[in-house]
């Protein structure tokens, strides 16, 4: 299985790939598994702008850095998304990129795990109501970490 951990935040000191390293460490106890770290600070996307909807438009002209962050995606089996939680909900940086996909995430699980002062609780909703339009899977149980990330994990996920 390729599995494809999102880091669903670009802020200067955060703490979503700290959340992320963490999820990798314990997929490393899964067999057969390949992990992919996909970060979304290494794909500078612009604003999604297209003229269609990428699900209605087979021949598209897309962004080619957005299309390095569909193309990332397209050969997953499953994906987690970390996500912080920003004003009661995720983060737009994470919308953006969602936002690209045509049919990448289609009929594939995807485990939330959210954090923030209230466990990332709004983000995880407002998730589970986008990811179906994508055609994804949302595992109904989310992980969300209500503690503050710094102090319960270290950078490198332990
Ligand atoms: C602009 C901003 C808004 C935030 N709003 C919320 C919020 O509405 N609810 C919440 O639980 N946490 C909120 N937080 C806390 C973050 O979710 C929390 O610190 C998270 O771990 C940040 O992740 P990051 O460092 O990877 O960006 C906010 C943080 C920032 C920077």
């Amino acid at each position: 299985m390729k599995l494809g951990i999102i880091i669903g935040s670009v802020r200067k000191e955060r703490v979503s790939d700290r959340v992320a390293k963490w999820v990798a460490n314990e997929a490393q106890n899964l067999e057969d598994t390949e992990v992919v770290m996909i970060d979304l600070i290494d794909y500078k996307m612009p604003f999604f702008d297209e003229a269609v909807s990428p699900q209605y438009n087979p021949k598209r002209q897309i962004d080619p850095e957005a299309k390095k962050f569909v193309d990332a995606i397209a050969p997953l089996d499953a994906v987690v998304i970390v996500t912080p939680e920003y004003n009661r909900s995720y983060s737009a940086v994470l919308k953006n990129a969602l936002d690209y996909l045509d049919f990448q995430l289609s009929k594939k699980p995807v485990q939330l795990v959210a954090h923030g002062s209230t466990g990332g609780a709004q983000a995880v909703s407002h998730l589970r109501a986008v990811l179906p339009g994508l055609g994804a899977i949302t595992n109904p149980t989310a992980v969300m970490i209500t503690d503050r990330v710094g102090n319960i994990i270290s950078e490198e996920g332990e």
